[in-house]
């Protein structure tokens, strides 16, 4: 994938779907199965607001997001939906088996001769970003052997999986079944489901972080029609005992904890490189398996419908390839939709932070002076749960919007360099690089913990500390103390990587927003007609952010206010939403 920033021409915006004259503007359009769901087609960032959703994903939706007795409607429910949406029930359905053991002889056969490394041309850009959330009891059975060169098989023979150990499957299952109780979007969509399958022929590779409660989108994605292959987008995050579960039930996973950055590219491409079966559809995190379909198997693109991405990393890198005018299918930014937004941004590091400090350094909050750099979404969440706690939080921001709300919000507006010699804390939440650097360490005073919530491990200058004059002491897992000559010494937490996903656990229910999401996206890219998408990177409509939002309601037994009809008209809205413009900040 090349990245060419030196091109920058704009995306050309699709002419817009003409708002209903009654104002009611979910009506459908029945002649192209598409429903129209917002007046105007606008720019959000360099991503295309979409204006319609496909009439078979409105469907769903609605019926799922029925929710005053949702899920007990729907498994009562006969016929949900009706059988017109010829985009997909027209589509030819795979019914060949795929011929795995002559496929993985084959490649094995490819390795023999070239080796393993002959795959690793290229650093990923997100494998190394963040670290594992947790791990259970039940790994490390079988740390010694690398996966990839064990003989694998599941209780039914199947070999098309390549996983730490299979063994840990029970234990796997287990992790899921916890997950889907939070999950009850993705649930209700699973029966929401029951009378068609939006992803019936869809042939989706993933690439994301392999856990339980991917493992619940996967599974969703799979009860909605879809067959899928799918590698880690992270060397430590994959649950060992997840991938069991996953391979024990004929999912062809290939990932496990503690992959060399060659078995990171060899999984992936083990999704791809496959006799018989060319994905359709691409789901990722961070951009590598799209990165990697571009370098290796370009011809693929001519079956994919669409890209759903989830990562700044891969978003990035997505427009890119579009303003270089190399982006071959159409692609949905998943990042930027609001909920997942404040669920992933604000509220999980709201909640993580405190979590993470905790187990790694054994932190009392109340009275510890703490600079948090970025006053974004994640410094926000972190700033908001210290101040909770009784900390005296600094602030340090470049950009003058944040600077004001951090002031607003009864926060010190800080440089860093003013503070560090007396915060007990430093926190990066930037995204950027450098923010903490070896001048600010050696002003830190004994005991001072750094950190890192953002999501690459660049934020602190750690390479800076790997001199001779500089002792590291290992302390515990993701805790190292670094000795200046004069004794000093501060606290490293998980090597600058970001902090929670290392050392904590990300909340389910946050993770059930961004999956739920991912699920939308998917089924509108794939069923959407012909022609309605450019080679272009959308976000997905306000309504559908709406609906993922309602979906998640369910859980607190919260009651929505309807709008009347007199307060809809004088509002210029339809009752249905959506409620806010796409440029609305929340
Ligand atoms: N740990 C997690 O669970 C988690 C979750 C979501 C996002 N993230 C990551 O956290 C990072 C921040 O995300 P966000 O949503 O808050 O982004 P954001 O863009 O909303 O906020 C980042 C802020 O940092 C400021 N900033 C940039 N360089 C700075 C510098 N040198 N000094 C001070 N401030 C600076 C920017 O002006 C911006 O306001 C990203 O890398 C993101 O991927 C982490």
């Amino acid at each position: 994938m090349e990245m060419d920033s030196s091109l920058d021409s704009k995306p050309e915006i699709q002419s817009a779907t003409p708002p209903t004259e009654d104002n009611d503007s979910m009506e459908e359009n029945s002649h192209n199965g598409e429903a129209a769901i917002s007046s105007s087609l606008e720019t959000d960032g360099d991503s295309l607001q979409l204006a319609t959703i496909s009439s078979k994903l409105l469907r769903m939706l609605e019926a799922a997001t029925n929710w005053q007795s949702a899920l007990v409607k729907m498994q009562n429910s006969e016929k949900v939906f009706e059988e017109n949406d010829r985009v997909v029930s027209e589509a030819p359905r795979t019914k060949r088996q795929i011929q795995y053991p002559e496929q993985m002889r084959e490649f094995d056969s490819h390795l023999t001769k070239t080796g393993r490394r002959s795959l690793s041309h290229s650093i990923s850009h997100s494998s190394m970003d963040s670290n594992s959330s947790g791990g259970s009891d039940a790994e490390n059975l079988e740390d010694e052997v690398c996966p990839g060169d064990m003989q694998q098989i599941n209780s039914k023979g199947n070999r098309d999986f390549c996983i730490k150990n299979i063994k840990l499957a029970d234990f796997g299952r287990r992790e899921i079944e916890l997950a889907e109780d939070e999950m009850t979007a993705l649930m209700a969509l699973r029966k929401a489901a029951q009378g068609e399958k939006p992803l019936a022929a869809a042939k989706i590779v993933g690439c994301t972080h392999v856990t339980a409660q991917t493992a619940v989108l996967f599974e969703t994605l799979k009860v909605l029609g879809a067959q899928c292959r799918w590698a880690a987008c992270n060397i430590y995050s994959t649950q060992d005992e997840v991938a069991a579960a996953l391979a024990e039930q004929d999912f062809p996973v290939f990932a496990w904890k503690g992959e060399s950055e060659d078995d990171f590219w060899w999984c992936i491409d083990r999704c791809v490189n496959v006799e018989g079966w060319e994905p359709n559809m691409i789901l990722d995190d961070g951009g590598d398996m799209t990165h990697w379909i571009y370098k290796k198997y370009p011809h693929l693109f001519k079956k994919v419908k669409g890209i759903v991405e989830e990562s700044i990393t891969g978003i990035h890198r997505l427009h890119h390839l579009s303003k270089a005018g190399k982006l071959c299918v159409p692609a949905i930014n998943v990042n930027d939709s609001v909920t997942k937004q404040k669920f992933d941004n604000l509220y999980c590091c709201r909640e993580s932070i405190l979590d993470s400090l905790k187990k790694t350094a054994d932190i009392m909050f109340g009275g510890k002076q703490v600079a948090v750099c970025g006053y974004g979404e994640v410094g926000k969440g972190c700033s908001a749960a210290l101040k909770a706690m009784g900390s005296v939080v600094y602030v340090t921001e470049a950009d003058p919007i944040c600077a004001l709300q951090a002031c607003m919000d009864g926060f010190r507006l800080v440089k860093l360099g003013d503070v560090v010699g007396q915060v007990d804390m430093v926190i990066t939440c930037t995204g950027n690089k450098n923010v903490v650097v070896r001048e600010h360490m050696d002003l830190m005073k004994n005991g001072c913990v750094v950190c890192n919530m953002g999501r690459s491990n660049t934020e602190i200058d750690v390479n800076s500390l790997r001199t001779p004059e500089l002792v590291w002491l290992h302390v515990r897992a993701q805790v190292d103390h670094i000795v200046w000559p004069d004794g000093k010494r501060i606290v490293l937490l998980a090597e600058g990587r970001v902090l929670n996903l290392s050392s904590s656990t990300v909340p389910i229910y946050v993770l059930s927003i961004t999956a739920t999401t991912q699920a939308l996206a998917l089924i509108e890219l794939f069923n959407a007609p012909e022609g309605r998408y450019k080679k272009d990177v959308y976000l997905l409509p306000k309504k559908l952010d709406e609906y993922v939002a309602s979906l998640h309601l369910q859980t607190f037994d919260a009651r929505l206010t309807e709008l009347t009809n007199e307060q809809a008209k004088y509002m210029g809205l339809s009752k249905n939403g959506p409620f806010k413009p796409s440029y609305y900040r929340y």
